[in-house]
This record gives structure tokens, C-alpha cells and sequence, in this order.
């Protein structure tokens, strides 16, 4: 039986950085209100002309450096993200051409802030079955392109960056298992309403992110808490068998009540929110980068990681690193 594991880390975010003192400037909130509320007190903003793919380079060229491979080995490349560069060619294979693997198979999955835990769950799948034996798996975003800067409610919250992680075969289980799940009905509470077939340009501009924040944040306490229960569950787990959890850097309150459901410590949870915001699909790979090279999580360390994004779509993977 063959297993996926991961053999090698990455992550990049953008130079600028914008703070919450720098947001009192901008709209009608305060450095406290935003810190007691969410945890965030910094995030990083692409530059203009900066864009999710230029992002994911860095981070995609890291995790290859980690893993001990060249860019032109990668064989797969399953890459997550709600704010691509161009409508197509999508940014799996924009990101392929910039890394010289031509011919591999290379595709975005559009999955809001859940696009990494999906393009994981893929790209494990395709070395489980001996498809793949390099696969890259991207969370990148520049969702700053899609915040509306005026809006107090979501300006304060989302920001840009990219993760990425190599999967190879592994004889031991690494990645152990993966659950995916979304729900449309909840598509009314969390989404970005301009695309192509509804029509933007043209008189009509690339609309912001719209967020019923205090009901998405309802929700995602309870499906993450479920998701995570599945987890365990499906693994014959109990709380307490975890060492790190990993969790989507969405707000400090909704890591606080994953954490006291799974009877950890926070010195035992990655925690990014902080200084990266809410970065979408970027925010799990990112923090899984940021605890491997402080040396926080070690080879062997059971970790839970899990996102709830826009959709609603949710997924955790239990992984043994
Ligand atoms: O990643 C995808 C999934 N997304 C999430 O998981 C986000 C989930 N939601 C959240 O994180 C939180 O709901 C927010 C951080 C977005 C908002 O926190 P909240 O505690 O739910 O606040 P609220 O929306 O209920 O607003 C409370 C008050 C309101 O004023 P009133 O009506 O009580 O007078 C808001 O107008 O806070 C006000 N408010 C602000 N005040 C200062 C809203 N935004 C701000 C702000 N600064 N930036």
C-alpha cells in the first residue's frame, strides 16, 4: 500500500505590510476592536502588479528547495485559490510554466479559504494510486484584490500570501486521511458576486467580498467542530491524541474553541493570525511552513489541519509528519 507524505514545505508573503493602526486611518475602527475581536494585528498586501501566482512562485520554489527537488521534477500540481491571475490559463499552470515542469497535469481548484485542504486531498489520492511521486500542492491569494478597502467589516480581516507543500510516496502513512465537505445553501452568507458569466468591466466593476461575519462565524465553530470530531473519528482518535493542530487562521476565537475542543493547549496550535490575517487557501500551508522551519513541529508529530471557507466548503486531513 502506497501512503502520501510530506517531504517538503514553502511560503512567501509580500513585502507590504498593513496594520491596524495603519487601518484606524483608513475606516472607523481601532487597533483594540480588531485585536479582541479577530487576533489580527498585522497582514501583508501584494504590491500593484503583484500578483497570487508571482506569490506562489516563491513559496512553490521553497517547498521544492525543502524537499530536495528541482522545480522541473514536480509531477502534479493541484493549486487552491478564489483569486487567480487570469480566467484562464489557470494558475496551476501558470505556475507550471514558471517552474519548467511542461506536460505534468496542473489545475486550481476554486474552493474559498477550504482550496488547500481540497487540492491536498486531490494531489494525496493521485500518489496513493502511483500517479505521482512529486506532487506540489499550492494555497496562494491575493485577496486584497477583492476587499472592499472602505468596508470596515471585511477590510480589517483578509489579506495576501501563499503556502505549498511536496508530496511524495511513503511506505508509512503520512497524510492518513482527508474530509471534504461543502454546503451551497450557505452561499448567500460569505462571497465575491462578480464573475464572468454574471458579467464585471465594462461599466460594471470587480465586486468586494461580502460577509455576514457574525453568522459565518457561527457556523464555522460548529462544522469545524464536527469536522474535526470526523477526523478522530474515522481514525479511532480520541482529543488529547493530537500534538499540533494547524488551523484555517480565519480568527482567534474560532482556533480558541477548535483547540478547547480538542483538549489542546494553544502552545500546541499554530497560530499566524496574528501576523498574516485571514489569507484564504494561503492561511494552512503558510502556517504548516511557519512551525516546520521554527522547528516547532518535528518528524513524527500527529497534526490536524483544518479550513472553512465561502460556500460553505470545510475539510481537515489528519496528517503524521
Ligand atoms: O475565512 C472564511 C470564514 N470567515 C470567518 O470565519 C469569519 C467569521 N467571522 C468573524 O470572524 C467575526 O464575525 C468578525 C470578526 C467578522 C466580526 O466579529 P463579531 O464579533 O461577529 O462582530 P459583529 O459583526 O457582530 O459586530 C459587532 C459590532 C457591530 O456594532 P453594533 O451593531 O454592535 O453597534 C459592528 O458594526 O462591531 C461593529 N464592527 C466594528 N467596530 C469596529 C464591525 N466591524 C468593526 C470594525 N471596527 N472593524
Amino acid at each position: 500500500m502506497i501512503h502520501s507524505r510530506i517531504v517538503g514545505t514553502g511560503s512567501h508573503l509580500p513585502e507590504k505590510i498593513l496594520t491596524n493602526f495603519d487601518l484606524e486611518k483608513m475606516v472607523d475602527t481601532t487597533d483594540e476592536w480588531i485585536r479582541t475581536r479577530t487576533g489580527i494585528e498585522r497582514r501583508h498586501i501584494a504590491a500593484d502588479g503583484e500578483t497570487t501566482v508571482d506569490l506562489a512562485e516563491h513559496a512553490a520554489r521553497r517547498a521544492c528547495e525543502a524537499a530536495g527537488i528541482k522545480p522541473t521534477d514536480v509531477d502534479f500540481i493541484a493549486f487552491g485559490t478564489t483569486t487567480p491571475d487570469l480566467v484562464f490559463p489557470n494558475c496551476g499552470t501558470l505556475l507550471q510554466e514558471r517552474l519548467g515542469c511542461r506536460g505534468v497535469p496542473a489545475f486550481s481548484v476554486e474552493t474559498a479559504c477550504a482550496g488547500f485542504m481540497y487540492a491536498l486531498s486531490i494531489a494525496d489520492k493521485y500518489v496513493r494510486c502511483g500517479d505521482s511521486k512529486r506532487a506540489l500542492v499550492v494555497g496562494a491569494e491575493t485577496l486584497s484584490r477583492i476587499t472592499d478597502w472602505s468596508d470596515r467589516s471585511t477590510a480589517i480581516l483578509f489579506a495576501d500570501g501563499a503556502g505549498a507543500v511536496v508530496l511524495a510516496p511513503s511506505e508509512e502513512a503520512g497524510i492518513v486521511s482527508t474530509h471534504l465537505h461543502s454546503d451551497g445553501f450557505y452561499k448567500d452568507l460569505l462571497y465575491c458576486g462578480s464573475g464572468v458569466s454574471k458579467g464585471f468591466g465594462e461599466g460594471k466593476p470587480l465586486l468586494s467580498i461580502s460577509m455576514a461575519g457574525s453568522e459565518v462565524f457561527k457556523v464555522a465553530v460548529t462544522t469545524l467542530g464536527k469536522a474535526v470530531d470526523e477526523a478522530l473519528g474515522v481514525n479511532g482518535l480520541g482529543r488529547g491524541d493530537i500534538d499540533w493542530l494547524v488551523p484555517h487562521q480565519a480568527n482567534i476565537r474560532i482556533i480558541q474553541a477548535m483547540a478547547r475542543k480538542l483538549d489542546l493547549p494553544l502552545e500546541r496550535v499554530v497560530i499566524t493570525v496574528q501576523d498574516h490575517g485571514n489569507t484564504s487557501a494561503a492561511s494552512v500551508p503558510m502556517a504548516l511552513d511557519v512551525a516546520v522551519r521554527d522547528g516547532r513541529i518535528k518528524r513524527g508529530d500527529l497534526l490536524l489541519l483544518e479550513a472553512f471557507g465561502g460556500g460553505f466548503t470545510w475539510g481537515s486531513a489528519l496528517i503524521r509528519y
